[in-house]
């Protein structure tokens, strides 16, 4: 009996998928490559459903002889080693991105001494379409919670931005652009102390309760399936931060970040004049330790912030820091630095990992920003963080109208600077 290969990601299971299954089982026995969630991240959103998930529903098709994973976007590592005598594909891969796949396969199973078969896409089905049905079915604070973990496992680097708004929320869950790797778009977002008190008018001191800054953070809650990291400032005291991360928990949120700061906190990126103390080691690390005896799931992440460069310490004190954090129980680090070369930060992330292999390290680029996230992903960092960009973009340009009009005493040369009417209403789905 002849063997055959057919890779699929099989989030969504539609007519036209059980329609080339059925053409693999006439040919013979059918092996399907199931792509990770790591193959599928670097070019396409995470599958709504897990690897194992997909798995569980691939092995219980009929026709199915085996499931194997597929690690790579390509299918040329796994048909060098199952050697296949066929490989299946719909024929819509013959234009678009997924030409050059096709190519490769062609030379691969040519060399191989084997046959490409391809089957007439089924017309009237629509991926893309069925893909935002299911976006817009939501999310739950269970599945919002696990997926940072997941995109962690899954992405070289975890990209993500500050939202203060279900509207600035709203851009972070739709943006897309298309490059020639695949779709690029934010992997979550970030609730931000800086922008939340800003946008009060308040100064960044822990000046916002929680049960406000949660208030908003439903906002966003509600329009968006993204993970949320959220900034814990300081966490407080122990006994109020276990009923933080519990609140976070509860609604959903992936993951707290706190900072080894005492006393009346201060943004870090504030003049180098303000002095900061840090904590004790022994303390925070009791807060870290309180924190995760305190969380009901195992997905919540208690990530520590490491704000030794900040206050003028060396990358040793940091080093120091971190490793007793992660004793502690921290899932991650986070450094920061208000230095522009980067070179503080660099050297941080390389003598980390020699120790840690495998613990998350988030960096905040705010001012050594001219590195790229693929500069930052061979430091070791796992997770970027723009942090305050929606609201440092919204807030300009509000100015400049509010000027224009008061220049002009009518809204007639503001108004190209605008988003239009037309547009605005139909913005928001739903909008009749
Ligand atoms: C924030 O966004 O509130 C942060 C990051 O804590 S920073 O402003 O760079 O300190
Ligand atoms: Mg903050």
């Amino acid at each position: 009996m002849k063997t055959v290969y057919l890779g699929m990601t099989a989030d969504i299971i539609h007519p036209g998928i059980i329609n080339i299954l059925n053409e693999a089982a006439k040919i013979g026995e059918v092996t399907v490559g199931l792509l990770t969630d790591s193959a599928i991240a670097l070019h396409k959103r995470l599958p709504y459903l897990s690897y194992e998930q997909r798995k569980q529903v691939v092995e219980n098709l009929k026709g199915v002889a085996r499931v194997v994973p597929q690690e790579d976007w390509s299918y040329v590592p796994n048909l060098r080693k199952y050697k296949p005598d066929c490989i299946i594909h719909g024929d819509d891969w013959k234009t678009g991105p997924l030409s050059k796949i096709r190519d490769e396969v062609i030379s691969t199973m040519k060399e191989l001494g084997g046959e490409v078969v391809e089957v007439p896409y089924t017309k009237g089905i629509n991926s893309t379409a069925l893909s935002e049905t299911l976006k817009s079915l939501g999310t739950t604070p269970e599945i919002r919670m696990k997926t940072l973990r997941r995109l962690i496992q899954a992405k070289p680097i975890v990209r993500i931005m500050e939202a203060h708004s279900g509207l600035s929320g709203l851009i972070i869950e739709n943006t897309e652009i298309v490059k020639e790797d695949g779709v690029h778009s934010y992997d979550g977002m970030w609730s931000s102390s800086l922008t939340d008190s800003t946008c009060k008018g308040k100064p960044d001191i822990e000046a916002v309760d929680l049960t406000t800054r949660l208030q908003d953070l439903t906002n966003i809650l509600e329009c968006t399936t993204k993970p949320i990291i959220f900034d814990g400032d300081t966490g407080g005291k122990s006994e109020h931060f276990v009923f933080t991360v519990r609140t976070l928990e509860r609604n959903g949120v992936s993951a707290v970040i706190i900072e080894d700061k005492v006393g009346l906190k201060k943004n870090s990126l504030f003049g180098t004049d303000v002095q900061q103390q840090l904590a004790d080691i022994p303390e925070f690390s009791e807060k870290i330790s309180a924190g995760k005896k305190a969380q009901v799931t195992k997905d919540f992440m208690i990530i520590a912030r490491l704000e030794s460069l900040i206050a003028g310490f060396p990358v040793s004190d940091a080093l120091k820091r971190a490793s007793a954090y992660v004793k502690a129980g921290a899932d991650g680090v986070m450094i920061h630095s208000k230095e522009k070369n980067g070179e503080d930060i660099r050297e941080f992330c390389l003598e980390f990992r020699k120790e840690y292999k495998n613990v998350p390290i988030v960096l905040v680029p705010t001012t050594y920003n001219q590195f790229t996230e693929d500069q930052l992903r061979e430091w070791g960092a796992n997770i970027v963080i723009y942090a305050n960009h929606m609201l440092r973009a919204s807030y300009p340009a509000m100015l400049t109208v509010a000027r224009s009009i008061l220049e002009h005493e009518r809204s007639l040369e503001a108004d190209s600077l605008c988003m239009p009417i037309k547009q605005i209403l139909e913005l928001i789905p739903g909008t009749k």
